[in-house]
């Protein structure tokens, strides 16, 4: 399958799928990485790899629809089957929904609907759970919202930091998450 992984940030769990198909644990051809962040840490990531690169400022478009159409193309252009959202600052909209219906995927740093939105590893560590963990689900219109896929529980010490959950969660995600898109690179249904 063809995969386009839309990012914003440091793009770490970009970096394990890309790794993940060079370790030939993921059979499936990243295609291409869109970022609305000119300057992230994800391009320089997708250079190093040769993944082409869309890379756009939203606010450069009258409206997320037209924002969304630009995108569309190059989605078309490439026979993209899978989006595969990692770290993506943003939400769908309808444009892409639409299209994309059931084929967009995404991570989240807690167990849904557990601490969704931002800092989701922050609010689990200042919640003073014992258990939070990685989830991901099929994208729609809200925010962390969509079926569930995958879920892995990661345990909260008495001795973490608000950093070491995040390495732990990390560490997490970047070995669910390639094995989640290999499953449905193969066809499974989840
Ligand atoms: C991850 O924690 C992911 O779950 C969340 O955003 C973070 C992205 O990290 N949606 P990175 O850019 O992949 O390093």
């Amino acid at each position: 399958k063809k995969i386009a992984v839309f990012a914003s940030g440091n793009g770490s769990n970009f970096q394990a799928i890309i790794d993940a198909v060079k370790e030939k644990k993921l059979s499936c051809n990243v295609v291409l990485l869109v970022c609305d962040k000119p300057g992230a840490y994800c391009i320089e990531r997708a250079e190093k790899a040769n993944v082409p690169t869309l890379v756009l400022s939203p606010k450069d478009f009258p409206s997320k629809a037209e924002y969304e159409t630009e995108i569309l193309n190059r989605l078309k252009e490439e026979k993209v089957e899978l989006i595969v959202l990692a770290g993506y600052m943003r939400l769908i909209g309808e444009t892409l929904l639409s299209a994309y219906e059931g084929k967009i995927i995404n991570i989240h740093p807690s167990l849904l609907p557990a601490f969704p939105g931002l800092d989701a590893i922050g609010q689990a560590y200042n919640a003073k759970v014992k258990i939070t963990g990685v989830t991901v689900h099929y994208v729609d219109e809200g925010m962390d919202t969509g079926p569930i896929i995958a879920q892995e529980a990661v345990r909260v010490e008495e001795t973490d930091t608000r950093e070491s959950l995040q390495e732990k969660i990390q560490k997490v995600e970047h070995s669910l998450y390639p094995s989640v898109i290999q499953k449905l690179c193969s066809g499974e249904n989840l």
